[in-house]
């Protein structure tokens, strides 16, 4: 006879056991029925759009050359994306691999992919994305963004990327930012990123701008914030693998290096650091990172300047100190001069 405890475990066991599904059984498509010819011609649609799929999984795919994005996955939330080999020259225009956009929980992971453009690239109105263990290229590498198009207000938060690999991309990670935009950008993290002769392994460019002919300055653009890089490490081909260019306007804030180490990927050269109007904190960096203008901003108090340094309690404690010391000998002196 079973106890009461042990029917009700009985019980639990058979009800998890009866809702426990492989995510190996996750449903696949043959992606020529979803208009990829690839070549460049006959349809210039991104080969599989998934849009208000709540609920999605995808694994096991392969996608080979598509005519343009390769993966679209909009107006979705709980989304898993496991197992996906995608690839395209890096010499194909507008081939990203994966492109997420409007969009809250999802995972991607352990995937392969290798295009002409973005590897994974998270548009805005996005939120609780999580890449983990994925490689990256050719291609653009893993982007946030472009945020602000035409003066659009874009919101991205809780983006978190760990673990990938990056492969002779032309970006690392990036965070890109059109001008004259507005939302904002923040609790992203990048965090255990290897990389293998990168061009720009860390960059947030808020001058984004893919016209042939220069974009106008503009005097607004999308907030970036509290943006981590934690453990990035590799070869880089250009001597400036940390770039972070921020807008005039609305400065980055709270953004945070630390164990960071990008050598040049030709022997011999050096790697530097560059930013502007960005804040910040860094430890532990190589190249050096002494242009994140100040230790740490505060949120909503922007410019910098304008920011109460905590000195009130730092005199108190100076003057508590001083009396403190005046009062130790006193005390002395009474004890050495006995009345
Ligand atoms: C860092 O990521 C690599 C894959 O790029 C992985 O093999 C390794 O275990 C990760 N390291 C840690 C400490 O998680
Ligand atoms: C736009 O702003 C950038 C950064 O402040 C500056 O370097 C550039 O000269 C400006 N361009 C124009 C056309 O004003």
């Amino acid at each position: 006879m079973l106890g009461r405890v042990q029917e009700f475990l009985l019980i639990l066991l058979v009800v998890a056991l009866a809702s426990w599904r492989p995510t190996t059984e996750a449903s696949t498509a043959d992606v020529m029925q979803h208009g990829a010819a690839g070549d460049g011609k006959t349809d210039d649609s991104k080969a599989l759009t998934f849009s208000a799929c709540n609920n999605l999984q995808l694994s096991g795919l392969s996608h080979v050359n598509s005519q343009s994005a390769h993966i679209h996955i909009t107006s979705s939330n709980s989304v898993l994306v496991s197992n996906l080999y995608i690839i395209a020259p890096a010499s194909s225009p507008n081939t990203d691999g994966i492109d997420i956009s409007h969009s809250t929980d999802a995972w991607i992971h352990d995937s392969t992919i290798g295009t002409g453009d973005d590897c994974i690239a998270i548009g805005g109105d996005s939120s609780n994305i999580k890449i983990t263990g994925v490689t990256c290229g050719p291609g653009h590498g893993i982007s946030i963004g472009s945020l602000g198009h035409n003066g659009n207000t874009d919101i991205v938060e809780e983006v978190h990327v760990k673990d990938c690999i990056l492969k002779r991309t032309t970006n690392g990670v990036r965070i890109k930012t059109w001008q004259g935009g507005s939302g904002y950008a923040r609790k992203i993290s990048f965090e255990n990123i290897t990389l293998d002769a990168v061009a720009n392994p860390i960059i947030i460019d808020q001058f984004y701008c893919d016209h042939k002919f220069k974009c106008k300055n503009q005097t607004s653009a999308v907030k970036v914030s509290n943006v981590i890089y934690k453990g990035v490490h590799g070869t880089s081909i250009t001597e400036d693998s940390i770039k972070l260019m921020c807008s005039q306007s609305i400065s980055c804030s709270d953004i945070v290096l630390s164990d960071i180490n990008i050598v040049s990927a030709n022997s011999g050269k050096p790697t530097h650091a560059f930013c502007s109007n960005a804040y910040g904190t860094n430890s532990l960096s190589n190249p050096l990172v002494n242009c994140l203008s100040i230790p740490l901003t505060y949120e909503g108090c922007h410019p910098p300047e304008n920011c109460l340094p905590p000195s009130q309690s730092t005199k108190f404690l100076d003057f508590h100190n001083v009396y403190l010391f005046f009062l130790s000998f006193l005390l002395c002196f009474s004890f050495l001069n006995p009345l």
